[in-house]
């Protein structure tokens, strides 16, 4: 196919995405405001005046993604990698999860676990219905949720902005001269389903990869996507991002994405200081979550109601919170900041 049809068809498919989480955003609401009319004032819509601002930054991301296609940084076919299976299987039981979420929500209900869920081996903070989610990181129902979730927030665009961290991932891997692919190791921090190591996997196909995360719910999620790739299966540990279990100076790179803006301020600076010990000397530490305040003002109406919106009790406070000085104050260095479509991005490096 001719390189100006594929990336029309990038495009188009993309805007499809967006056009999809719109409808069902919109449905959603209103079914919820039928049934619920209380929770009606709750909820605030984006003001027009935001749409083409968001609409600018999404065609932005899009630009850059297939630009970095073209630059040989991933393959093209990741482009249109979707979770399609997923979608059919359980994309209904979305709707059929909205009237106990709603019923949390009118309940004011945050911390609402299943009895069989053993709440007590997580840290306190952990034990949360994030995003109104039933039994939050902690079912298998909420791992297969997750994902469709999460694109429907973002307009189908969680995954183009996941794939902002892959060019300065390979940069810094590269830094090692004497490092061949094969030796380079790689740990994602709070891997959650496994996107991210997915992509990482289409990247850079030889390297050792590792995922972490508390959830053994998303790690079963994360080791049944995985497992669907040729090549070394990453390594999937259960672990708190605040005790990574491994040697100090291990890998040549680490990553984490949508983790901070869930961590409570002192756990986000314990978990920054995990991540420098187990990085190499040379090495890089990517970071992506959300925008903050200080790059997109323009954002913050949007910063204001995210958080109670979707219950994400730390948001607000990461909204404003200087990651630049905390990653400074554990010794790394050459911080990179960059920021695409709703997230924001640092790259740091470990002193050689
Ligand atoms: C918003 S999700 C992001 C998941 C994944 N990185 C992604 O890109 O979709 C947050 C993830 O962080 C994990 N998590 C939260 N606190 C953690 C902690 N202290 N240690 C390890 N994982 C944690 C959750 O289980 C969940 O999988």
């Amino acid at each position: 196919m001719p390189e100006s049809l594929t990336k029309l068809t990038y495009q188009t498919f993309q805007q499809s995405k967006n056009y999809f989480g719109l409808a069902h955003k919109i449905l959603s609401s209103r079914l919820r405001n039928l049934v619920y009319p209380t929770l009606e004032q709750k909820t605030k819509p984006i003001p027009n005046e935001l749409l083409p601002k968001l609409q600018q930054r999404l065609n932005q991301l899009l630009e850059t993604d297939w630009q970095d296609t073209q630059k040989g940084v991933y393959p093209e076919s990741l482009l249109f990698d979707n979770p399609w299976d997923d979608f059919f299987r359980y994309y209904p039981l979305i709707w059929l999860d909205f009237p106990q979420m709603w019923e949390r929500v009118k309940q004011q209900s945050y911390q609402d676990f299943s009895p069989e869920i053993d709440i007590d081996a997580y840290p306190s903070y952990y034990v949360q219905n994030f995003h109104h989610q039933s039994n939050g990181y902690l079912s298998d129902l909420s791992a297969n949720l997750y994902d469709l979730q999460v694109e429907i927030l973002f307009g189908g665009a969680a995954d183009a902005m996941r794939r902002r961290i892959l060019a300065p991932l390979k940069q810094g891997v590269k830094a090692f001269e004497l490092v061949t692919p094969r030796q380079a190791r790689i740990l994602d921090v709070a891997c959650g389903t496994g996107r991210t190591l997915k992509l990482i996997r289409a990247a850079l196909p030889q390297a050792s990869l590792f995922g972490t995360d508390l959830s053994p719910a998303y790690l079963r999620k994360a080791n049944e996507l995985l497992s669907q790739i040729a090549g070394e299966l990453p390594q999937l540990l259960q672990a708190n991002a605040e005790e990574l279990p491994y040697v100090d100076d291990y890998f040549h790179a680490v990553t984490s994405v949508f983790l901070f803006h869930e961590l409570p301020a002192t756990v986000r600076q314990t978990v920054i200081e995990q991540c420098f010990r187990v990085t190499k000397p040379g090495g890089v530490f990517i970071i992506c979550d959300s925008i903050q305040l200080s790059d997109s003002p323009e954002l913050g109406y949007m910063m204001d109601f995210f958080p109670e919106t979707f219950h994400e009790p730390y948001y607000k406070h990461y909204t404003t919170d200087n990651l630049l000085e905390r990653l400074q104050k554990v010794g790394f260095e050459n911080i990179e900041t960059q920021v695409h479509f709703m997230s924001k991005y640092f790259i740091a490096h470990k002193p050689a």
